[in-house]
This record gives structure tokens, C-alpha cells and sequence, in this order.
């Protein structure tokens, strides 16, 4: 079998639908991987010692220098760790407190339709915060600590919670991820409306009030971005075959972004959205031989060939509207431009917005790659030297991925078109903890026309394959990355990878069937990142007592242990902060996560390797999106799918999984952001 195909042996299982939108941890129990992970930590020394202790042969030589890292209280985290949580509800370190902002469906633009609980229409929802928000970045306006733009993405929906008071689903036994069909197997226009709105990106100014609290501001520049806004293709793939369609017969332009799930913020100020698990949105029934016949392009991301399938059925709307028949990619007509069997060609890439102008049309910067895009982050912008930015791919065994542009970084110059020429990498990690970036350019290592790939745009269309061909490490699920703006050292979470073998294991990958994930580090000689090798170790490897190794050697213990890290942001004091996705973790969950308690957040101490626990958040929630205002003093963080593990009984007797954030009994449980504050002005997180 091809990889792909044991990724995704089933649609449904594959996509994780019956879970939420990922697949949730496997949870049975590890062992026997630690001589692999003392094998790591060792290794420590390689990497802060830099290239050349590799060179010069001190492999097993320990740690040494900045390498020694050591437990000890650190002043940068200087706050009581909360314990693991059951309860439904926030909990923080004493001192600090938290306030709600922009919960799903608050109102944000045009005549600012109200929320109403579960009976919103999707017109009303083109106006309101969308669902599941996800990665988040705060832009001061004018440099201000108390007054910007906050740009959230929202990476997928629950239906059953857009729609709880509509006929079809109030009283009735609906899952997390399901949506009512009509008798005639077709969908409610309006509630498909709402769906495509209540996905992509809420842009809205939020400001500081007198009494302290934050509030949403009315603003020109407040706009939602959904999977039906009208956007550019930009880079290699733009005007190319693989992207023409009716709605685009030049191959020039497509409509909205779907399942953003983290973010990045370029060095000219403005954000991008990743478009992570698109493939499941579309469906493509075309056969040959009464036996599906999906392009390679379709087939490597798992579209599906189920005929009720595409996620939510979208291309099932009843009236048959463009906006809606867009999401069946079955080849139907008799030229790609009379249909959408390319319409899955123009997603999967990294979404630019520029937040500041909202009359801009988003852009598929293509030249990034095509694939599960977590998120994206930027090396600290060097005046007269490459833009270099880095991004995962977030499926069991996919890849990491850099980007290098050709033209040089100029301050006030540079704007989003420098990211449509240069080089993509993908990433492989050497057993003896060197590594090295292998280009995806047409002529280079295979990339041949002889060996399936035409040209740029073809590779880049196809960017699993190409990365296959040259020999990329398989990574357990590469999540969010971020950069210590102070030293230059790159992180990324492994977040989990149950169908891990033993025989695939290596030493960047550790563990076979591995629940709990880990969290890598490189960096390079010199600190410039447009160098082809690096050397890395592994931070952490994540778990209980027993199954973890904290950043200074031994265990992590009840302060600090966590699973599957998702969400990472290094603040430009170096606190890591750390939040975990171990899935739809609810109060009866009885697993082997467990232990964990409910999905929260920790903050690392990159210096010290100190973790700590600092939030824990609501039942069936992930923590997901973090940022600070310039100052440190004001931080923001998002829990997403409150009350997923509900179940389709629960919901129909009117028990949501979770109070949060109304926690008045009868509104649905909704994805919010909190803005946390320290009781004496101090900075978040010391
Ligand atoms: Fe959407 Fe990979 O978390
Ligand atoms: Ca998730
Ligand atoms: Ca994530
Ligand atoms: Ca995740």
C-alpha cells in the first residue's frame, strides 16, 4: 500500500469525523523506547554545542555548556502550577484572571446581527465570528498594547451546535459531526450557507475599555473571510492546468479557505491562514471501470469518493447554486472549465490576508506547497537576506517543509509577492542528529518530467509526492512551529502517531505507537536559516511520569506532564508556551490519556527546560492559539470545540458536553478566545 492509503483506509475513519476534526490519540500504552530517548537527550549536546561538535566527532560527549540544562524555579515562569483539570471550567494560576471575547456567533461587521443561540441564518453568520477558532495573531494598531486587530481562523464546525433550534436537529440524536439530510438526500440551503460562513477567518478591532475588560469594536476594517470569499492564486501554480475551473477558466482566482487550522505573520505585518484537512470537503465520484478514478492530485489528500461524501455535504445544497455544486470535484463536463474537478487543486495551500485593508483579496501563495497545512512560521526577518519560513504537514507520516525566497528581505519594501519565487524544502532528519533540506525543484534530486513531474506548478500541485520521491523523513504529525526570536532555534510539535511500527521508528520518531508525541528542535551554523543542514534534538518527548522525558533529562512529573502538543508560540523572552490537543477529552473519558486531565496549556522555560502547567481548560475542548499584545501583559488564548464529546443522545436530550462560555444551561457550548491578565499588571506567564 501506498502511505497514503494506510492513512486513509476509510473516509470516515480516515478524516476522524466521528471524533471532531482529527484523529484523536490511539491510547494504548508505550514502552520499550527508553534507551531510544536517553539516546536523544544525549544527543542534547550535538545540537547547542552547533555543527561543529558533529564534525569533530562528540557524539555520546553529554551535555555541556548551554546544553546543561537544569530543573531549578525559573523567574522567566515564576507562577504556581495549576493541577490537571476534570472540571468544566478554566482554571488558572492564582493571580491571574480571564474574561470571554468574541465567542462563536458575537457580532462583528455589517449591521451586527445578534446571536441566537443555535436559530442563526447564514446571512447573519457572514456578519458573526465563525466556529472552532483556531490560530490567532493580535495587530497592534498604531503599536498599541491596548487597541489592534485580532485576525482568528476557524478551522472546521459543528453543525449540530450551528443549527441546535432548527427543525432536524433540536431533540434529535446528532454526533459531533454530523448534518440532516432532507428526504430527498439533499441539504437546506440556508444551513449550507451557514456552514461555508462559519468557517475561514473573523477580522475584528478589539480594544481595551475603560473598566479594564476588552471589547469587540465596531471598525471598517472588522471582515469574515469564508470558504465562499473570492480569492487570488498567486505563485508558480497560478494560471497553470491544474487550477482552471468555470469559475476561473484562466486559473487565476478561486472562492474561500476551509479547515484553518494555525496561522503565521509575515515580516511586512500581515497573516496567513493555513488550509489543514481541505481534502475531506469535496467529493469525487468520477469512475473508470466501476472503480473510482481520482488524479493523483486528489488521490495523495484523501478527497473522497464517496457520493454523500465532502464533509458536510455541501455540494448537495438543494437549489444547485455554483456556490454550492463547487464542492463535487467529479469530472462531469466535458472540459475542466466547465466544472470543479480542479476546484481541489486550489486548496491546500497557505492563505495571505492582509488585515489592514480589507478591500485586499486573500492570496493562495502557492509557491509555499500543497498539503495539510498546520500553520506557517517566519525566521526573524535579516535586511538584504532571504525570507525563510517553515511549515508542517499534519498527517500520520508527512513532512516538514521550508521555504526560501530568491529575492532578499527589504523593511518596508517586501511585501507578499516575495514569497512567489524561491525554493521549497522538505526536511530529513539523520539518525545522528544532523539534517538536511532537500529542494523540490524542477531538475533536482528526480524531479524529473521522466519521474511524473512536469514542471514547478506540477511539483508544487503535488507537493506529498514530490516530497515522497526525494526522500523526506516521515514525521509524526507535524503540528505548529515557532522560532526563539532571541537565539534563531526552531521548534515543532510531533503531536502523536499511533500507527507508528517498531520497524519505522528512527530517532527523530522514537516511539512506536506513539500517543503522547514529542517536540523537536533545530537550528543552524551561523543562525541563517537558508542553509541546506541543521542539527536538531528532541526537546521533549511528552507523557505520564513514566513514558516522558522533560527537557533537562529525567520524567516529567504532576506539574507538568502532557500529551499530544499542537499549539506552540516562543515569546521573545523565551517561555515556549505549550498547549495540548489529546482530542474531544471529556469528564467520563477513561482512556490511557487519562492522566492528563482536560486539554490546557504549559509554558517552558527554553533556557532552564522548566515546564510548567498554566491553564487547563472546559470539557471536549483543545487549547489552540495563543498571543500576547506587544507588552506581554495581555494574552489571548482559544479553546475550540467545547462540548464535541457530547453524544448524539446527550445532545438530543438537550445536554451540550459543556457550559462553556454562557454556562446558563441553555446556549450551545461555543469556541471562544479568553484574554488573561495578571491581577497586578505584570506580564503573563512570570
Ligand atoms: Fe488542526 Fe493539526 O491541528
Ligand atoms: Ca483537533
Ligand atoms: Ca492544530
Ligand atoms: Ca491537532
Amino acid at each position: 500500500m501506498k502511505d497514503f492509503e494506510k492513512d486513509y483506509p476509510d473516509y470516515t475513519e480516515a478524516m476522524g469525523y466521528e471524533h471532531g476534526d482529527e484523529p484523536p490519540c490511539n491510547l494504548s500504552a508505550n514502552r520499550n523506547f527508553y534507551e531510544v530517548m536517553e539516546a536523544r537527550v544525549a544527543r542534547r549536546g550535538f545540537l547547542m554545542g552547533g555543527l561543529a561538535s558533529i564534525a569533530t566527532g562528540l557524539i555520546g560527549g553529554g551535555l555541556s555548556g548551554k546544553a546543561a540544562l537544569a530543573s531549578s524555579t525559573s523567574p522567566l515562569i515564576g507562577f504556581a502550577p495549576v493541577p490537571v483539570s476534570f472540571e468544566d471550567k478554566v482554571v488558572l494560576p492564582e493571580g491571574y484572571t480571564f474574561q470571554v471575547l468574541g465567542a462563536a456567533g458575537a457580532p462583528i461587521s455589517g449591521d451586527m446581527p445578534a446571536f441566537r443561540s443555535g436559530a442563526n441564518s447564514g446571512d447573519e453568520q457572514e456578519h458573526q465570528v465563525g466556529q472552532h477558532h483556531d490560530g490567532m495573531h493580535f495587530f497592534p494598531i498604531d503599536g498599541s498594547s491596548e487597541d489592534g486587530l485580532l485576525v482568528v481562523n476557524h478551522e472546521y464546525i459543528e453543525p449540530r451546535f450551528l443549527h441546535a433550534e432548527k427543525p432536524g436537529y433540536k431533540g434529535q440524536p446528532i454526533g459531533d459531526s454530523d448534518v440532516v439530510y432532507d428526504a430527498d438526500g439533499k441539504r437546506d440551503d440556508d444551513e449550507v450557507r451557514m456552514e461555508i460562513a462559519a468557517h475561514g477567518v473573523s477580522v475584528y478591532r478589539t480594544a481595551k475599555q475603560a473598566d479594564g475588560s476588552w471589547a469587540i469594536v465596531a471598525d471598517p476594517r472588522n471582515r469574515r473571510i469564508t470558504a465562499n470569499t473570492p480569492m487570488e492564486i498567486a505563485g508558480p501554480v497560478r494560471g497553470s492546468a491544474h487550477v482552471r475551473t468555470k469559475y476561473s477558466p484562466d486559473g487565476t482566482n478561486t472562492r474561500g479557505t476551509v479547515n484553518n487550522c494555525a496561522h503565521g505573520y509575515t515580516p511586512w505585518n500581515t497573516y496567513l491562514a493555513a488550509e489543514e484537512n481541505w481534502a475531506g470537503y469535496f467529493a469525487n465520484t468520477t469512475q473508470l471501470d466501476q472503480k473510482p478514478d481520482l488524479p493523483r492530485e486528489h488521490a495523495r489528500y484523501g478527497v473522497s469518493t464517496n457520493p454523500q461524501g465532502g464533509r458536510y455535504g455541501w455540494h448537495l445544497a438543494k437549489s444547485g447554486a455554483d456556490e454550492f455544486v463547487r464542492w463535487d470535484a467529479t469530472t462531469r463536463g466535458a472540459s475542466a472549465t466547465e466544472d470543479y474537478r480542479n476546484e481541489p487543486n486550489s486548496y491546500g495551500w497557505m492563505v495571505e490576508i492582509d488585515p489592514f485593508n480589507p478591500d485586499a483579496a486573500p492570496v493562495k501563495r502557492t509557491h509555499l506547497g500543497r498539503f495539510a497545512h498546520e500553520g506557517v512560521v517566519f525566521a526573524p526577518a535579516v535586511e538584504g537576506a532571504p525570507v525563510v519560513c517553515y511549515s508542517g504537514d499534519d498527517s500520520r507520516f508527512e513532512y516538514i517543509y521550508k521555504f526560501v525566497s530568491d529575492a532578499p528581505y527589504v523593511a518596508g519594501e517586501t511585501d507578499g509577492s516575495i514569497l512567489d519565487s524561491g525554493t521549497l524544502y522538505v526536511a530529513r532528519f539523520n539518525d545522528d542528529g544532523a539534517g538536511e533540506w532537500l529542494a523540490l525543484t524542477p531538475g533536482r534530486n528526480g524531479l524529473t518530467p521522466a519521474n511524473g513531474f512536469a514542471d514547478l506548478a506540477d511539483i508544487l500541485v503535488n507537493t506529498r509526492l514530490a516530497a515522497d520521491h526525494v526522500g523526506a523523513t516521515k514525521m509524526d504529525r507535524p503540528e505548529w512551529g515557532t522560532i526563539d526570536p532571541r537565539t534563531g532555534d526552531v521548534y515543532f510539535a510531533l503531536t502523536n502517531n499511533s500507527r507508528r511500527t517498531q520497524a519505522q521508528v528512527d530517532a527523530v520518531n522514537p516511539r512506536a505507537e506513539n500517543n503522547f508525541g514529542q517536540i523537536v528542535r533545530w537550528n543552524y551554523e551561523g543562525n541563517d536559516h537558508t542553509r541546506s543542514s541543521f542539527g536538531w534534538d528532541l526537546f521533549v518527548i511528552a507523557g505520564t511520569g513514566r513514558s516522558s522525558v522533560a527537557p533537562a533529562g529525567g520524567s516529567l512529573n504532576d506539574d507538568n506532564i502532557f500529551a499530544c502538543p499542537d499549539g506552540l508560540w516562543c515569546d521573545e523572552n523565551g517561555r515556549l508556551w505549550i498547549q495540548t490537543d489529546m482530542g474531544d477529552i471529556g469528564p467520563d473519558y477513561s482512556g490511557p490519556l487519562k492522566d492528563f486531565g482536560m486539554n490546557g496549556m504549559l509554558i517552558a522555560d527554553v533556557e532552564t527546560g522548566e515546564i510548567k502547567r498554566f491553564l487547563t481548560g472546559p470539557w471536549g475542548q483543545e487549547t489552540t492559539g495563543v498571543v500576547s499584545t506587544p507588552d506581554g501583559r495581555t494574552l489571548f488564548v482559544n479553546f475550540q470545540h467545547p462540548g464535541a464529546h457530547a453524544s448524539p443522545e446527550d445532545f438530543a436530550a438537550g445536554n451540550f458536553g459543556s457550559g462553556f462560555p454562557d454556562y446558563d444551561g441553555a446556549t450551545v457550548p461555543r469556541s471562544a478566545t479568553i484574554v488573561i491578565t495578571k491581577a497586578d499588571g505584570g506580564m503573563v506567564g512570570s
